[in-house]
């Protein structure tokens, strides 16, 4: 983990990463609105593909009145910014995840005095969430939304704490309603409590280090402490205090930039919604819970953590990453990486990569990574194709697949609710692609090569100049595959006499031989490998 200072926070991560990539964090002096405007930025910086951390230092109300304290967005929305945090080479954050989540630490309390978060506190009639620069980010939505906040609650019985990214509408000074997902474990805590006539008490924190906020990120069986989980990922205890007015037992992070608490009322629900959901769609509108605010406590001028749900973020894809590497790891001794990307929101879409050794392995990796509630399609490739580059699996696709034997389809099977396809009803089609080659690789059409002493001699700079090259025009529609890694055997053959494998050279084309010649036991056959 890379987080410069001891205790690891937002402070301490921003310290470090702007010192190293000065150029990835950008600060917003001019007046900017929290309705909408720093959506817009955020959308056309994704457009660029550029996903600085964006802080803005003068954001505004409808009125043009400045709030107190500074935004922060996009922290999370870099693969390569989430990698450094937690110490990870962006291409195996899958396998890397997977084992730190196994990596559990105990969190250590401090006292309130050591507790950046206690710095300012507010009670009673003090709170008013209204004065925190919160982001209307999309059209419908009723007003501010938390999109970054952790939800901390307690099991009822034996006393776990379970924290999970949960949003809330700031519905007054006081009021949050939020949407706990049916399944959830929050949602259990909950409805435990609710069966039992009594109100929850709940918190709401909000800024961290992005290591903590990966971590802490990630579900565990219920009944497993999320604080260890991020204590894993940080590499230390996660520093905690007890709360304001939940409890001495109730504890929340010591280094968070903003702590939010209160209590749901036993039954109560409110409307809360409509709200620009993860598959960039507007979700619908719900009876939901309520949390009545308690207190407020802060540091001194806090960053406000506003995470644009509906544009890109890298929390949910880590979590289904590890999780299907964990599973499918199981059934699949050459599973080598799975990615979630962007273009499926970073959990409706997997691609798998094994090396595979027999037959059948493609669908036995298929199988338990639909087995993952959030996935709806699957797709595994062999170790050559990139699954990085999209245009490199659609041409895996393109050339590997025979509808008819490799794919597999699941009706009736139970998703996300959120998947608009789904009809709101969460009840919904999987669908897995085996795009592997048949085994042996030897029989299968090899890629297309060149003799790489010769890919090597001939750079295209010692026959175009770059001044001549950079006028071309870029051709929007061209789509290049050939950078994908090179396939061993390709260039090769075997010999049907020997078996040894010999590469086929310059001399086999110059002489216009229809047949090759093998240099070890003198067998001549057809390139294709059939006797003459
Ligand atoms: C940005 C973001 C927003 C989310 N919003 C919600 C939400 O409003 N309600 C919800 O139930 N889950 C939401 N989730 C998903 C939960 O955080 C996720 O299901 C989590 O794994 C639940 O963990 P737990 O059941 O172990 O507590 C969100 C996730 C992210 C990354």
């Amino acid at each position: 983990m890379n987080s410069g200072p001891k205790v690891p926070d937002l402070r301490t991560f921003l310290e470090d990463y702007e010192e190293r990539n000065p150029a990835d964090v950008v600060r917003i002096t001019r007046p900017i609105k929290s309705r909408y405007e720093t959506t817009v930025i955020a959308a056309q910086l994704e457009q660029m593909r550029r996903t600085p951390v964006l802080i803005f230092e003068n954001v505004v109300n409808d009125d043009g009145r400045p709030f107190k304290y500074p935004l922060l967005s996009f922290l999370c929305a870099s693969r390569e910014r989430m990698a450094y945090a937690v110490g990870a080479d962006p291409k195996h954050l899958a396998s890397f995840c997977a084992e730190r989540k196994q990596r559990r630490i105990k969190p250590q309390v401090v006292s309130r005095e050591a507790a950046p978060v206690k710095e300012v506190v507010k009670k009673g009639d003090e709170v008013d969430l209204l004065e925190f620069p919160v982001p209307v980010f999309h059209s419908k939505e009723p007003g501010p939304y938390i999109t970054a906040g952790f939800i901390t609650c307690y099991q009822r019985e034996g006393g776990t704490d379970n924290s999970s990214i949960q949003r809330g509408w700031i519905s007054g000074r006081n009021e949050i309603r939020f949407w706990l997902a049916p399944g959830t474990h929050n949602y259990n805590i909950l409805r435990e409590h609710e069966e039992n006539g009594e109100d929850m008490p709940m918190a709401i924190w909000i800024g961290h280090h992005p290591a903590v906020i990966a971590g802490m990120n990630f579900g565990n069986e219920y009944g497993r402490s999320h604080y260890e989980t991020a204590g894993g990922f940080i590499g230390q205890p996660l520093s905690l205090v007890p709360s304001e007015t939940l409890g001495e037992s109730f504890l929340v992070p010591s280094h968070a930039e903003i702590v939010i608490e209160g209590v749901h009322k036993c039954g109560l629900r409110k409307p809360e919604g409509p709200f620009g959901e993860f598959p960039r769609t507007l979700g619908e509108q719900r009876f939901n819970p309520v949390m009545e605010v308690t207190a407020v406590t802060h540091r001194r001028n806090p960053y406000w953590y506003g995470l644009v749900c509906g544009h890109v973020h890298w929390l949910t894809a880590l979590l289904r990453e590890a999780e299907a590497f964990e599973r499918v790891g199981k059934s699949v001794a050459g599973l080598a990486n799975v990615y979630a990307p962007m273009s499926g929101c970073g959990q409706l879409t997997l691609y798998l990569q094994i090396h595979k050794r027999s037959e059948g392995e493609g669908k036995a990796a298929l199988l338990p990574a639909l087995g993952i509630r959030q996935v709806k399609h699957a797709f595994v490739f062999d170790d050559d194709v990139n699954i990085f580059d999209e245009t490199e699996v659609l041409w895996a696709m393109a050339t590997r697949v025979q509808a008819d034997k490799d794919v597999l389809i699941v009706t009736n099977c139970l998703g996300t609710a959120l998947d608009p396809s789904s009809l709101g009803m969460g009840y919904l089609t999987k669908m897995g692609i085996d795009c592997t080659r048949p085994l042996p690789r030897s029989k299968f059409a090899e890629f297309l090569s060149i003799p790489r002493a010769v890919i090597e001699s001939t750079p295209v700079s010692n026959y175009i100049s770059q001044e001549k090259l950079e006028k071309v025009p870029v051709d929007p529609f061209c789509a290049s595959i050939s950078s994908r890694k090179e396939d061993p055997e390709a260039g090769d053959v075997t010999c049907i006499g020997c078996g040894c494998a010999f590469p086929v050279n310059s001399e086999f084309t110059r002489l216009a031989k229809s047949y090759v010649h093998c240099p070890r036991c003198g067998k001549e056959f057809s390139i294709f490998g059939k006797s003459l």
